[in-house]
């Protein structure tokens, strides 16, 4: 081996350790918890949830520790020529791709909640036709939602998240279905504060988690919450088994006419 060689190979193994070196310290600092809301519009207990529950943890400081994940997606079914059909009809797939498109627009968690709990908070007072008010409200650009949604992006990002919510595993059987580091809360969601500070094992752990008692003071019933939420009926669950190249294969045909 000639010296230029030599030296080139030992400049690749000395970045290449310092590379994996780098990694480890890099994923401790990283020591949030995933929680994860699959939800859809228009389900009652989905935006009680995102209104009264999720809100608290932008206030309260838990969102330093937590990896906020939105699915808006829910139990809509996806027809064979590869359109959505909403348990909510049309106004729900409408706004599933709405809040789909703002969380890819703004992806910070921080960024996209406001505008997601904007609409969650009209449609639970029955004004969800008024969503385009919350660009005002929020002053927010609305370009980057709007293009996304006429350009058939927000189509795609559905078909995403419908692919994420039929892989879990185990199966969703209603919404909001919450998820902290992989185990569903199944109908303990709205006591998901107590879960994530229990599961959290990192060194920044928030006062709120302290004063548990007190946080945790449902402003609705919990009982009269979980009456409304959205079941997955059952000619979804086959749905399940379809195989995703069809589903790519149509999307381009079908987006064009679904933004009709
Ligand atoms: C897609 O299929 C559904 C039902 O299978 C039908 O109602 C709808 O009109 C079709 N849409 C298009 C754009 O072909």
């Amino acid at each position: 081996m000639n010296s230029h060689r030599y030296i080139l190979l030992l400049l690749i193994v000395s970045l290449t350790t310092r590379i994996c070196l780098s990694l480890p310290i890099a994923i401790a600092s990283e020591e949030k918890l995933k929680l994860t809301l699959y939800y859809e519009a228009l389900c009652p207990a989905c935006e009680d949830f995102v209104v009264n529950y999720v809100d608290n943890i932008f206030d309260n400081g838990l969102i330093s520790i937590v990896d906020l994940k939105l699915s808006p997606y829910g139990n809509a079914k996806i027809n064979p020529n590869g359109t959505i059909v909403c348990q909510h009809g049309e106004w729900e797939c409408r706004l599933n791709t709405i809040e789909a498109c703002s969380i890819h627009a703004w992806p910070a968690p921080s960024d996209h909640f406001p505008f997601v709990y904007c609409i969650e908070k009209l449609n639970s007072e029955g004004k969800y036709t008024e969503w385009e008010t919350c660009f005002e409200k929020l002053d927010l650009d609305p370009n980057p939602v709007t293009d996304c949604y006429s350009r058939g992006i927000g189509h795609e990002l559905e078909l995403q998240y419908a692919d994420e919510i039929l892989a879990l595993e185990p199966p969703h059987a209603y919404v909001p279905w919450v998820v902290v580091d992989g185990q569903p809360l199944y109908d303990d969601y709205t006591d998901f504060i107590s879960y994530i500070c229990k599961a959290y094992k990192g060194s920044n752990m928030p006062k709120a988690c302290l004063g548990l008692t007190r946080i945790i003071t449902a402003p609705t019933d919990t009982i009269k919450s979980f009456n409304h939420v959205c079941y997955l009926e059952e000619d979804n669950v086959k749905s399940k088994s379809k195989p995703k190249s069809t589903l790519s294969k149509i999307i381009s045909s079908t987006v064009a006419s679904w933004m009709t």
